[in-house]
């Protein structure tokens, strides 16, 4: 399976998964031939990517994401909810615990842990898309790392609240795009111990959730804030939610700077583990997303295409990948490539 724009489909190409559109509407079913007149007409839709079959020889199986329903869903009601919850109303919690359990049930639902990130994570509202993203993305995590259901209900409760204190910072600086001044700076840095007041003061959440909201900007070797915590004595759950936040918000474009790429951020995780981030749960965390999907398109830095044929769990950013060339007749398949043994070579762009 290849996962393509749509600018890219040809007819003939099979489908390796159904189209829907942004509004949730079935356009094609899956296993579906796509023929001239449906292409042209796709142009009229805003469809984000498109899965088709690539080579019948090599079944490529991709886990379906987390629902899209229940995403949108889930969005749409956080959203009228922080607001409220920021106004001190604490009525509306209960429907976030809701939301919460739904998200858990079908984490807890998928036998396998591989989940396609860019299908968990999307781009725009940025908070409330933030938010849900890492609460899904620290519930995976937390149940790779063999939390129990109870405890995974505590990390995505935290997680989709952890940076409710924003209510409390001035839009301005959240949005500013030139460099925060130290006041501003400062300010922004407050959203972690406002959160926790105000989830106090409401009575919301226990003691384990509101952690995540406080320390989820602490750092491993103590130079994080509020309180310069170190290692264990962050909470883990906290330490989940570092990892997570810091992936979401790296991965997608901000008003003062573009989003990263895949290979980039991974490589930032990686590199920063054991000083921001907790090595063994950075560990855990590529282990159990798979960063490098098998049958995605990427691009190296010699210019050449290749598909991505064998996710390598110790080294995610260095696949078995398949070197492809676009020739008149169509695409040439060509020869396999270790990446963890060729170092002159880096995936540099990953097509998603
Ligand atoms: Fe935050
Ligand atoms: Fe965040």
């Amino acid at each position: 399976m290849l996962r393509i724009r749509k600018e890219s489909l040809k007819p003939g190409m099979r489908l390796a998964k159904p189209i829907f559109t942004e509004e949730d509407q079935l356009l094609i079913h899956k296993g579906e031939v796509l023929k001239g007149p449906f292409i042209d007409r796709m142009k009229n839709y805003e469809v984000k990517e498109v899965y088709i079959d690539w080579h019948h020889k090599y079944p490529l199986e991709i886990m379906e994401g987390i629902i899209q329903d229940t995403r949108n869903q889930v969005k749409e009601q956080f959203k009228k909810s922080f607001h409220r919850l920021a106004e001190k109303e604490n009525t509306e919690f209960k429907k976030i615990e809701n939301l919460v359990e739904e998200i858990l049930s079908e984490i807890l639902d998928n036998k396998k842990l591989l989940i396609d990130l860019t299908e968990v994570r999307s781009t725009d509202n940025y908070t409330f898309e933030h938010s849900v993203n890492v609460c899904i993305l620290a519930m995976i995590l937390g149940k790779a790392i063999g939390y129990s259901k109870k405890n995974l209900r505590k990390i995505g409760l935290g997680a989709l609240l952890h940076d409710i204190g924003k209510v409390g910072v001035d839009e301005e600086i959240l949005k500013k795009s030139q460099r925060l001044t130290d006041g501003e700076y400062g300010e922004i840095k407050r959203h972690t111990t406002k959160g926790y007041e105000l989830v106090k003061s409401l009575d919301l959440l226990c003691e384990d959730s509101r952690r995540i909201i406080r320390d989820h900007h602490e750092w491993v070797n103590g130079k994080g804030y509020p309180k310069g915590l170190r290692g264990k004595e962050i909470h883990p759950f906290a330490r989940i939610v570092a990892i997570c936040d810091q992936f979401d918000a790296l991965s997608t474009d901000r008003v003062y700077r573009k989003a990263w790429s895949f290979s980039d951020v991974v490589e930032y995780l990686i590199a920063y583990q054991g000083e921001i981030f907790d090595s063994n749960f950075v560990q855990a965390f590529l282990q159990s997303f798979e960063i490098y999907l098998e049958g995605r398109l990427i691009e190296l830095s010699s210019g050449k295409s290749a598909v991505v044929r064998k996710f390598n769990r110790s080294f995610p950013t260095r696949p078995m990948i398949q070197i492809i060339q676009k020739e008149a007749k169509g695409i040439i398949e060509r020869e396999f490539l270790d990446l963890t043994k060729i170092h002159n070579e880096k995936i540099i762009k990953v097509y998603h």
